[in-house]
């Protein structure tokens, strides 16, 4: 449960150092999921900072891992990437990102681009294929809201994954001709891979897509009013669904083979964010 008590002045550090890093916010956020970071290298004028400088961001426990934000402008549009995000899984707390996406919005960030990878449930989004979020399935029917006070803690969820945007991005795609399917992602807790009858169970609920993360983050940045937008990478076909064992290493290597082409499109739809009314 969140401890609104202490997160609170965290929030308020974090907004305090960010503002006088990189004046004022970027309107556009991007979290990074695996075989996203490339879109890193396409920022000019990159700024990196720590989470270790920002109490509110999730802090890392294990050394080593690139736990970062990067400031800095795609074309015309001014952006911050997080590199690093708390899962679920690490610890059963599916808080993690509520500091982090409230000082985005606090400091004045407008859109959160959510990126994961995921295993895909439709022989048509073979891995390496790209998914738009159009929905999501909260299958844990966890939430990072518990314990909140107030009436707009009862959130709207419907067109959480904001309708607009997802127009802009299939047009975009269709301009760079790219596939890009759109569908719904499932939240599976994790850490261990699905069972064969669990991916089945999902797909007859409508689900395209299962991952281990971004459904937390889109509940808590639109109880924070920030609009979302998702991209899901496709790794592996789910459990079941192939011949193949899963391995996290599988995911990783598909997510490195495919992710130079995710990470450009995401450049590009961060660029193409300039002009827009967001
Ligand atoms: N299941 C859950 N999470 C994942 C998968 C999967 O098949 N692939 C990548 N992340």
């Amino acid at each position: 449960m969140i401890d609104n008590k202490t997160l609170d002045p965290a929030i308020t550090a974090s907004v305090e150092k960010l503002q006088s890093l990189f004046g004022n916010a970027p309107e556009v956020a991007v979290v990074l999921g695996s075989g996203w970071a490339g879109a890193v290298s396409h920022v000019q004028d990159a700024r990196n900072l720590p989470y270790t400088e920002l109490p509110a961001f999730p802090q890392p426990k294990v050394e080593g891992h690139v736990n970062e934000i990067v400031v800095g402008t795609i074309g015309e549009q001014r952006v911050i990437f997080l590199r690093g995000r708390a899962h679920t899984y690490e610890s059963g707390d599916c808080t993690g990102m509520a500091g982090a996406l409230r000082s985005l919005k606090r400091w004045g960030v407008k859109v959160v681009v959510q990126t994961n990878a995921s295993g895909s449930l439709r022989s048509h989004m073979p891995p390496g294929s790209l998914m738009l979020i159009a929905d999501h399935i909260n299958a844990p029917q966890r939430s990072p809201l518990v314990g909140e006070q107030g009436s707009h803690r009862f959130v709207d969820m419907v067109n959480a994954y904001d309708a607009d945007l997802r127009k802009h991005a299939l047009a975009l795609a269709k301009r760079e001709n790219l596939m890009l399917g759109e569908g719904t992602y499932c939240w599976a807790l994790g850490p261990q891979f699905e069972t064969a009858a669990e991916i089945r169970m999902f797909a007859a609920w409508g689900a395209d897509a299962v991952g281990m993360s971004t459904v937390p983050e889109t509940i808590l940045a639109r109880h924070a009013g920030l609009k979302v937008l998702g991209l899901a990478l496709m790794t592996n076909m789910a459990a079941g669904l192939s011949a193949e064992a899963l391995t996290h290493d599988l995911t990783l290597k598909q997510a490195q083979m495919s992710g130079e082409r995710a990470s450009a499109f995401l450049a590009a739809l961060v660029s193409s964010f300039a002009g827009l009314e967001l």
